[in-house]
């Protein structure tokens, strides 16, 4: 995709289509009014009032993703204006979301070149981050997976081939030329996660994971070691080889390392993702009816891995360490089983009781790693319990964090990104749940508040590191099509780790 800062008017702006900004407000009560954004206000005098016009018969309200076309005719340099609702505040998320709408609607309706000017003076966001946004929204919204698709319709010669962000202010180039770069970065990796989750589980098995790991790694000068089974069986790793042993797919334990600080600046951080490539269950199998989506239960670790890939590429003044525990979980003669009682690398046991909470298992080695490594803060990110879906849905992930401040840094994080996160306890009445009468920790605590004693398992690995971990699960995937995302993969997690890092580099 080719983006660039332009300096030019609207009215000089050449393109197919021109996209601008409209905001709903409250006037009384019930009452709403739709408020242009600066920039549509000026395209507004060129079209003679027709937007004004198109408002004040009610035709558009200004809510979020909202659209209303207007053909030029000649009046501006552009083909047709393109006027999207921001909903009622112009955040950086909404001038992402509309933005991600606008580049969709286009893409379908034969634009090739298009022009952003969402965001503008009236602002609670600056000039660099209402780029950034619009960059990173446009960037995402036309994200497809289509390579096992005969037919690839959006090619069909009507692509989106080249993106104008319309800057306005002058003697800016280089701060929002640094905007989009930051959010094409954060959109690629974002959509490098996407592609990871969508691909089948025959074809992203943790030896392709690993791989796809390693050749990113080599792309942008990150470190990267595999371990294979003979150096698990070393180091202990308990866990990740009795969930993997049910498996013709060798697990893979994938590190990634960047070395962004200046010398003694401690160890740094630790990214830990649950690489599950597919989920049955194992012995305690689970039911046919949604298993297919369980290929999706390597989302923390594309996450992880696909952060590395824009911290690579942006460069804060941090180390991060990337631990990924991949494998299948299968049922077979050679599976573990329910009654088992597993080491894991920290010396600990844990008594199986179903083999269906694989996850717990496989990042408790991969803590144990990071805590051997004196890394901290240390963030895992796992598709872990179906207890977080039904107490969080689609809507945000679960934060449970023994730390208040890393909890605080971890939601601005996410409210920059655009991606929710709600704080769960871990208080220690809890821990009666996983209490076991045959080894150290029983592996699941039953159904009340299933989440939170996943999470108690957990912290017994992590160390003395500051730790948070998130359950995305539920957050992996939209079931259905949004305006502003194709059905499948949502890359959760991505940007709010980038945003983490370079908060945490400060
Ligand atoms: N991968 C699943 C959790 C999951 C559920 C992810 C739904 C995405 C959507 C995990 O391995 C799992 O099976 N968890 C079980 C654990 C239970 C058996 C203790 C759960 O939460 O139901
Ligand atoms: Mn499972
Ligand atoms: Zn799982």
């Amino acid at each position: 995709m080719d983006i660039q800062v332009v300096s030019k008017t609207v009215k000089q702006v050449v393109c197919d289509a021109l996209v601008v900004g409209a905001v709903r407000t409250k006037t009384g009560q019930v009452a709403t009014t739709v408020v242009l954004t600066e920039t549509a206000k000026s395209v507004d005098v060129l079209l003679d009032g027709l937007i004004q016009q198109i408002c004040a018969d009610g035709e558009f309200k200004g809510n979020l993703g909202e659209i209303t076309t207007i053909y030029t005719m000649g009046k501006l340099a552009a083909k047709r204006v393109i006027v999207v609702g921001l909903g009622p505040q112009e955040t950086a998320q909404a001038l992402r979301r509309a933005s991600s709408i606008a580049a969709r609607h286009l893409q379908n309706t034969g634009a090739h070149h298009i022009a952003l000017a969402l965001n503008r003076e009236q602002l609670n966001v600056d000039a660099a981050q209402g780029v950034q946004a619009q960059v990173e929204g446009a960037l995402l919204g036309l994200y497809t997976f289509k390579k096992y698709q005969h037919s690839n319709d959006n090619g069909n010669g009507r692509g989106i081939r080249k993106i104008s962000i319309v800057a306005g202010e002058a003697n800016k180039e280089d701060v929002l030329g640094e905007a989009v770069r930051r959010g094409s970065t954060l959109a690629e990796a974002t959509n490098f996660a996407r592609d990871l989750v969508n691909e089948p589980p025959n074809v992203l098995t943790p030896t392709e994971l690993a791989n796809r790991a390693s050749t990113m790694a080599r792309q942008f000068g990150l470190e990267c070691e595999i371990l294979d089974r003979p150096q698990m069986q070393e180091l202990g790793m308990g866990g990740l080889l009795a969930v993997a042993q049910g498996s013709a797919e060798p697990p893979k334990f994938i590190v990634l390392r960047y070395r962004g600080a200046s010398q003694n600046t401690g160890k740094g951080m630790a990214l830990v993702g649950k690489g599950i490539t597919f989920d049955t269950g194992g012995i305690s199998l689970k039911p046919a009816e949604r298993m297919h989506e369980m290929k999706g239960d390597m989302a923390g670790a594309a996450a992880v891995i696909c952060a590395m890939q824009a911290i690579a590429a942006l460069k804060p003044a941090i180390n991060v360490t990337a631990l990924v525990s991949s494998a299948e979980n299968m049922p077979s003669g050679t599976a573990y089983r329910p009654g088992d009682i597993l080491r894991i690398m920290n010396g600990k046991t844990i008594e199986i009781v179903n083999t269906d909470a694989e996850g717990r298992l496989v990042l408790a080695d991969a803590l144990s790693y990071a805590a051997t490594e004196s890394l901290s803060p240390v963030i895992d990110v796992a598709t872990l319990t179906g207890g977080i879906v039904i107490a969080l849905g689609s809507v945000m992930s679960g934060l449970f964090c023994n730390d208040d401040e890393l909890s605080d840094e971890l939601i601005a994080a996410g409210r920059a990104a655009g991606e929710k996160f709600w704080r769960m306890p871990l208080d220690e009445e809890y821990a009666e749940q996983i209490k076991s009468d045959v080894a150290d920790i029983k592996q699941t605590g039953g159904r009340p508040a299933s989440s939170v004693t996943a999470a108690k398992i957990l912290e017994n690995f992590v160390g003395d590191a500051k730790w948070a971990h998130l359950d995305i699960a539920g957050m992996d995937f939209v079931d259905n099509p949004k305006p502003y995302q194709e059905k499948g993969a949502t890359g959760f997690a991505v940007r709010t780790l980038v945003e983490l890092a370079a908060r945490l580099a400060k």
